[in-house]
C-alpha cells in the first residue's frame, strides 16, 4: 500500500515536471499574453500615412519577412501628423502603443513586433517602452523581459523619432 502511493506520489511529480518543462516554451509570460491582446485589439487602430496596405520590408528593417505595415492605437495616433506620419520631435504618451505586422506574404501575418510606451511597466525600458515580439499563436519570440536588448541598438538610429522608425524608412 505505502509503496503503491510512493509510486503515484513519483508519477505526480514526474508529470508534474514533464508539463512544466515541455510548457517552458509555449505558454508565454503573462505580460507577453498582454502585449499580444494588445496586437490584436484593432479597436481604433490608424495605420501609418493611414493605410493598411502592406509595404516591402525596408533594407534596414530587423525582419526577415517580406511585408509589412504599421499602425498606432489611438493614444499613439495621436502623435500622427495630416499625412499618417509620427510628428517629428515627438515623445509618445504613457499607453501609447505602435504595432508592426509582419507578413511572410499576403494574408499570411508571421509576427507582431510591438513596442508600447508605458514607464511605470515592470518590463520598461529607461525611456519608457516595453518591447516585444509574438506570433498570433501566441509563441513569444522575443519576450518584453529582455527590456528591448535586440531592438534598442537598431531603433536608435539617426533619424528615428522617440526610438520609432517608420518616418526614416518610409517618409
Ligand atoms: C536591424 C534593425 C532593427 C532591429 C534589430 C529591430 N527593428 Fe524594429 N524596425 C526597424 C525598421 C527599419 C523599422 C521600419 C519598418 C521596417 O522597415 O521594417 C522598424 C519598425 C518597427 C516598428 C514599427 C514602429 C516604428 O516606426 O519603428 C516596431 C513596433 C518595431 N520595429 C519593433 C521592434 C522590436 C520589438 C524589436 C526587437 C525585438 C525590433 N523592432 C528590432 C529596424 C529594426
Amino acid at each position: 500500500m505505502i509503496k503503491a502511493q510512493t509510486k503515484f506520489g513519483a508519477l505526480i511529480v514526474i508529470t508534474a515536471s514533464m508539463m512544466v518543462l515541455s510548457c517552458k516554451h509555449e505558454i508565454p509570460a503573462p505580460l507577453d499574453v498582454e502585449l499580444l491582446r494588445l496586437a490584436q485589439d484593432t479597436s481604433g487602430q490608424v495605420f501609418y500615412h493611414f493605410s493598411d496596405t502592406l509595404l516591402p520590408r525596408s533594407a534596414g528593417s530587423g525582419h526577415p519577412q517580406a511585408l509589412l505595415r504599421t499602425w498606432y492605437n489611438p493614444a499613439a495616433a495621436a502623435f500622427l501628423d495630416s499625412m499618417g506620419a509620427v510628428v517629428p520631435d515627438t515623445l509618445f504618451a504613457n499607453g501609447a502603443a505602435v504595432v508592426k505586422e509582419l507578413y511572410a506574404s499576403p494574408g499570411v501575418l508571421s509576427l507582431y513586433a510591438i513596442m508600447l510606451k508605458r514607464s511605470d511597466h515592470p518590463n520598461a525600458d529607461q525611456d519608457g517602452w516595453v518591447w516585444a515580439e509574438v506570433e498570433p499563436s501566441g509563441e513569444v519570440a522575443i519576450p518584453s523581459s529582455d527590456l528591448g536588448t535586440a531592438c534598442r541598438g537598431c531603433h536608435s538610429q539617426s533619424g528615428h523619432i522617440d526610438f520609432t522608425l517608420m518616418n526614416a524608412y518610409f517618409p
